[in-house]
């Protein structure tokens, strides 16, 4: 199995680096063999080449079977021209991979649950929220423009989905939700936005053929609210990409550490794009003191979704939920009674796990 490491910017390639280490316990485990190759994106392919994609990622990307993402970005390139800052690498591969659909759990670990910032009984027994995010579509995407007029400058972004842009993500919540809780909640804007009301139109259509997932549909600025005020009421929020980006890190809070959480972005095709849902984090960068959980779930979702290895993915999970039962935490989720580990211990003690 060829994967693709991009370390990226900031915290990236010391999170990328646990990854590894867990995946080569994982191929000792499971007698299988992952060949690693690194690719360059972002502020480092910036500074490397002066471009944020450069040709050979795309094609390292395109010739392996998985990719795993550390994070783009930092202050460092904070003024460039939007063509030329970290952030497009990362949407010019998504784009390129053709990753449309962005799965992002919301999971609370119960040894965690004092870290969230909601109270007790809001939280019951625990949150399992799936959000499943279009990923190369809407506002990200559209046409966008910036003119000179008299009195200064004329700046927009369009928000622009076809038919098929939205049959597709929500096909692919429909096979989600029946996995899980069996209940899709549409977020949309559709008492103003155009595009809402064309999602609304195509999964109200849709569900027809999914008559054991149960469909509602939810103003974003009530689902906002919703998340913090019940959150236990959602299984699968479906969301087109710009409220997607906001709402996850909002569920992502709920559970403790935007450190913990993880995503995988598939599509048709086969090669997967898996990346913690955390930024790139400069403040911290090079200290050893990056949570790398995030991105050794995003590891177990690569196994389960792209290489078919449940049991190596459950393995991933249960290890982690061990190492939290044993007390150790991260700087980010550290609570009183704890004990403090860098990434590396973080890495080396959830591989020495599986
Ligand atoms: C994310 C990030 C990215 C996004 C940024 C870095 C472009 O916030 O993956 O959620 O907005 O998609
Ligand atoms: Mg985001």
């Amino acid at each position: 199995m060829k994967i693709t490491i991009i370390p990226g910017d900031g915290i990236g390639r010391e999170v990328v680096k646990q990854a590894v280490k867990v995946l080569d316990r994982i191929a000792d485990k499971y007698k299988c063999n992952f060949e690693f190759e690194e690719a360059l994106l972002g502020g480092a392919a910036i500074d490397a080449t002066g471009n944020p994609i450069p040709e050979e990622t795309i094609h390292k990307c395109k010739s392996s079977d998985a990719v795993i993402l550390g994070a783009v970005g930092g202050p460092k390139w904070d003024n460039q021209p939007g063509h030329l800052r970290p952030e497009k690498g990362l949407l010019a591969l998504r784009k390129e991979l053709g990753v449309f659909a962005n799965l992002r759990p919301a999971i609370l670990f119960p040894q965690l649950k004092s870290a969230s910032t909601l109270k007790d009984e809001v939280l019951g027994d625990g949150l399992d929220i799936m959000i499943v995010r279009e990923l190369i579509g809407g506002a990200y995407f559209g046409e966008k423009k910036r003119i000179n007029i008299e009195d200064g400058q004329r700046a927009y972004d369009t928000i622009d989905y076809c038919t098929n842009d939205i049959k597709r993500i929500a096909k692919k919540s429909f096979e989600v939700a029946r996995k899980r809780g069996k209940k899709i909640t549409l977020v949309d804007k559709a008492n103003v936005l155009e595009t809402s009301r064309l999602w609304r139109e195509i999964v109200t259509n849709m569900s027809e053929d999914y008559k054991d997932v149960e469909v509602n549909y939810m103003y974003v600025d009530n689902a906002a609210m919703q998340l913090i005020r019940n959150p236990k009421q959602f299984d699968v929020i479906l969301t087109e990409n710009m409220f997607g980006d906001i709402l996850s890190d909002e569920a992502s809070m709920l559970t403790g550490s935007l450190g913990m959480l993880p995503s995988a972005s598939v599509g048709e095709g086969n090669i997967g794009l898996y990346e913690p849902i955390h930024g790139s984090a400069p403040d911290i960068a090079g200290q050893d003191k990056a949570n790398p959980i995030g991105t050794i779930m995003s590891t177990a979702m690569m196994l389960r979704y792209s290489f078919d290895m449940e049991d190596a993915a459950k393995d991933i999970e249960n290890a982690v939920s061990k190492v939290m039962d044993k007390g150790y935490r991260t700087g980010d989720i550290m609570e009183n009674g704890m004990e403090i580990v860098g990434t590396e211990e973080m890495g080396a003690l959830i591989a020495a796990e599986i």
